[in-house]
């Protein structure tokens, strides 16, 4: 049986399924049930500063997309920071942690960017007993426009600066919360391991509408005929997150700095995804949000059961095994080329596939045969882009495949070489100076 026990910047926690800082975490009675659901951990949501509670709208907080079965894809919310009391807040993590010492709680943290406000905080947090703490440099509405939040993850000098403080006032290992808006992630996550952070997680929520009323062109949610950008969430923004994740991962600079991944995960897939690209463990907030906290019994199955199948004794074992996958476009390998194959015993000839392809650029797909509806790839003619999969409604009915070397490539008349050539080395690359005799690599772009 799988080992799935994690240890995050010295965290322990049963599993890596941790719940990140939302309303799952705001207060004991719903920590205490998702503990008992079975998550490793909790990131309590965000506490503010001593003083009058926060205000949140009184109307809608959320908007959504659904993909065509209704199932929700995107969460977009205008909810602040916590809006209970901070002492009762504190006295909730300290009963909940006493009550659960094997689960990891982290307890997150925005306050104006003073040295002074910090200083206050860091001690009274870490009188709870709590295990770390994380820095909320991510909440693109309402705190931004007070100078916290993404206000201050969008400044590196200002990210650096607070993690500096945060590591001279506690002891609690500190993780810093990443914002996505911004261009380049290499550099807050840069800023965060120069101030001595001890991980960073990522993604909070990305800068969003999500749509609008097209009777009162309000954007929505809607308070009362106005709508304020919110953040997005949701298996929508996975792909933004693994991007984010991997760049810090194989970053020089921050490479070995531990990572929290967050963004849209909802199955152990998605979760062995986000570690395979350099996440030391993950965490969860919409997923949890839309079907309850007992998701996470599928999540530590699912990915236990494939551990086991693939030999994977802990999860060291294929922790950052993808990151060294991911590479530059300059490098992607020109001689590797595949055409699509269309099944035809699966095919219900809807036409999908030579719709895309026709309108798309590339027209290789033939939709009629001796007088009849057909659809068959003409391989002097596929470029092997494999939209043509993506938009097939039939699972595993087209796939691609790979001429082997010596094979013919039918577009280009040209035998497939084996070996590998990349745009480096490409003739028509202007940087490229090929040495005589070198009769490089692929046919050029037509
Ligand atoms: C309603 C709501 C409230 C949130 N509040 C906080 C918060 O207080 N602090 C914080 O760091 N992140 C907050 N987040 C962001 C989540 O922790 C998480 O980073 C984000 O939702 C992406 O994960 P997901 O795709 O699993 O939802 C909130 C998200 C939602 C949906
Ligand atoms: S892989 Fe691309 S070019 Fe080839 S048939 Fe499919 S859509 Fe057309
Ligand atoms: S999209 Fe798929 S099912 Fe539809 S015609 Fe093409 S191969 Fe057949």
């Amino acid at each position: 049986m799988a080992d799935i026990r994690s240890n995050f910047v010295g965290i322990k926690s049963p599993n890596p399924f941790w719940l990140a800082s939302a309303p799952p975490t705001d207060k004991a009675y719903n920590v205490e049930r998702a503990f008992k659901a079975g998550w490793g951990g909790v990131v309590w949501k965000t506490l503010g500063e001593e003083g009058p509670p926060i205000v949140n709208v009184n109307g809608p907080r959320y908007g959504a997309i659904w993909g065509a079965d209704r199932r929700l894809l995107g969460l977009n919310n205008i909810e602040l920071i916590t809006d209970r009391a901070l002492q009762i807040n504190l006295q909730e993590i300290k009963q909940v942690k006493l009550a659960w010492p094997d689960r990891a709680l982290v307890v997150s943290i925005m306050v104006p960017c003073e040295e002074e406000s910090w200083k206050a905080i860091l001690p009274v947090v870490e009188e709870t007993g709590a295990d770390g703490i994380e820095l909320n440099f991510g909440c693109p509405h309402g705190m931004s426009e007070r100078g916290m939040g993404s206000a201050v993850g969008q400044v590196p000098e200002y990210i650096e600066m607070v993690t500096r403080w945060c590591k001279q006032y506690t002891r609690m290992p500190v993780i810093v919360k990443l914002t996505p808006n911004i261009t380049d992630i290499r550099y807050p996550a840069r800023a965060a391991h120069r101030g001595g952070a001890d991980a960073v997680s990522l993604i909070n929520t990305i800068s969003s509408i999500v749509s609008v009323d097209l009777d009162s062109f309000s954007p929505e949610p809607s308070i009362n005929g106005k709508g304020s950008h919110g953040g997005y969430c949701g298996p929508a923004v996975k792909p933004i997150a693994l991007n984010m994740v991997a760049e810090i991962a194989r970053d020089p600079e921050t490479a070995g700095l531990p990572i929290s991944g967050i963004g849209g995960i909802t199955t152990w897939r998605d979760a062995a995804e986000f570690m395979a690209l350099g996440a030391g463990n993950v965490q969860v907030c919409t997923a949890a949000m839309t079907y309850g906290f007992k998701i996470v019994e599928e999540m530590i199955s699912g990915l236990s059961n494939w551990m086991d199948e693939k030999g994977h004794a802990d999860l060291d074992a294929f922790a950052g095994r993808a990151v060294r996958n991911v590479t530059d476009w300059q490098y992607l390998d020109l001689n590797y080329i595949a055409k699509a194959r269309i099944d035809q015993d699966l095919c219900i000839s809807c036409g999908r596939c030579h719709i895309a392809c026709e309108d798309t650029s590339h027209q290789a797909i033939m939709k009629e045969k001796d007088g009849k509806r057909h659809f068959e790839v003409m391989d002097d003619e596929c470029v092997g882009c494999n939209l043509c999969v993506n938009v097939c409604p039939v699972e595993d009915c087209i796939t691609m495949v790979p001429l082997e070397p010596g094979m013919l490539d039918e577009r280009t008349g040209r035998i497939v070489e084996d070996r590998y050539a990349n745009w480096t080395m490409h003739p028509n690359n202007p940087s490229t100076r090929p040495t005589p005799g070198d009769v490089s690599v692929v046919e050029p772009a037509e």
